[in-house]
């Protein structure tokens, strides 16, 4: 039987989808489906697309959702083509009443030692999302001089022993597997820091990974996208993993909220900055104690929600 990803506040958002009008829901990290499915589950006239760019969960999503018939369209790609993906199935902007995005990896990812991404088990230090595409974590950890991996772990909030490591990666040369890394992290980093936070290797890995996979010029081009793609009322629902891909969601919304208005708000605006919405509710939402029990890896989630709101003439 196959084990799939669990979906995180899947409940939150089936009901948040069920408050926008119209029915064509695309779910750009479709993964293994769990979203998609409690959707198509509970309302019959939702149609769900769904994108993925890791061809191994699309395969596991089509057989497990195919009994939704033509209610499920999927798509490999990476969702800062989305305007694009959706052009080739003949989706138009005004058909979008709601964009779901579930960022960073699937249970399936983690788990499969072969894929690279895990620092607890032993494999290729590989981190691709897409396994047919550019460059893997062993390039980078190979190939990047040591400033350049000092600016890539502070960028990814480790500000500390940004250096050390970097400079252990360096010096350890050539390395290939997750079990190699995790040695020279250990290595580097002091005794009083190893166990902040979590394994010490968890916050480099993802530094790594985010790099890998272009994660924050794909995040900036969907939101972006999604501003263009959805109707009126349509809904954008993200869910996040760690504080730097939060805080570039809430800039986001922040400024689509306000336009970039920055007029002082007793006075009418002077600007001409439009609007693309409101959020729905402010600050982000969580999962619950009993969510968490049942799946630790929802822990650090972070739910927000923005409505488009297509101001006329605009
Ligand atoms: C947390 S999982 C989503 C799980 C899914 N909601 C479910 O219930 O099974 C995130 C998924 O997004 C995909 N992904 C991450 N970045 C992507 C991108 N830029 N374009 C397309 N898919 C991406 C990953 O391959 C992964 O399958």
């Amino acid at each position: 039987m196959t084990s799939y990803h669990l979906p995180v506040m899947a409940a939150m958002v089936v009901e948040l989808f069920s408050q926008c009008p119209g029915s064509c829901i695309v779910d750009a990290t479709v993964g293994t489906g769990g979203h998609a499915e409690a959707l198509l589950l509970t309302n019959d006239s939702i149609q769900v697309i769904g994108i993925d760019r890791d061809s191994s969960a699309l395969e596991i999503c089509k057989a497990r959702l195919e009994r939704f018939g033509d209610r499920i369209r999927l798509i490999q790609g990476r969702f800062s083509q989305i305007e694009r993906l959706l052009g080739e199935m003949g989706i138009g902007t005004s058909q979008v009443t709601g964009i779901l995005l579930d960022l960073g990896l699937n249970s399936l990812q983690i788990d499969t030692p072969s894929r690279g991404f895990s620092y607890m088990v032993e494999g290729p230090l590989d981190m691709r999302m897409d396994a047919t595409q550019g460059t893997t974590a062993s390039d980078l950890a190979n190939e990047a001089t040591e400033n350049e991996l000092v600016e890539l772990f502070r960028a990814n909030g480790e500000y500390q022993n940004a250096r050390r490591v970097a400079r252990a990666i360096v010096a350890s040369r050539p390395l290939h597997s997750t079990a190699q890394l995790v040695d020279v992290v250990d290595r580097a980093v002091p005794a009083s820091a190893r166990k902040r936070k979590g394994h010490a290797a968890k916050r480099f890995f993802q530094a790594m990974r985010v790099y890998v996979n272009d994660e924050q010029a794909e995040l900036a081009a969907v939101l972006d996208a999604s501003m263009r793609l959805l109707s009126d009322r349509g809904y954008l629902i993200t869910i996040s993993y760690h504080s730097g891909e939060d805080g570039m969601i809430k800039a986001f919304m922040r400024y689509a909220e306000t336009g970039g208005c920055q007029c002082p708000p007793q006075l009418p605006c002077q600007c001409g900055a439009v609007s693309l919405g409101r959020m729905i509710f402010r600050g982000a939402r969580k999962p619950t104690r009993d969510e968490i029990d049942m799946n630790p890896r929802a822990k650090s989630a972070r739910l927000r929600a923005f409505e488009r709101v297509i101001q006329k003439g605009k």
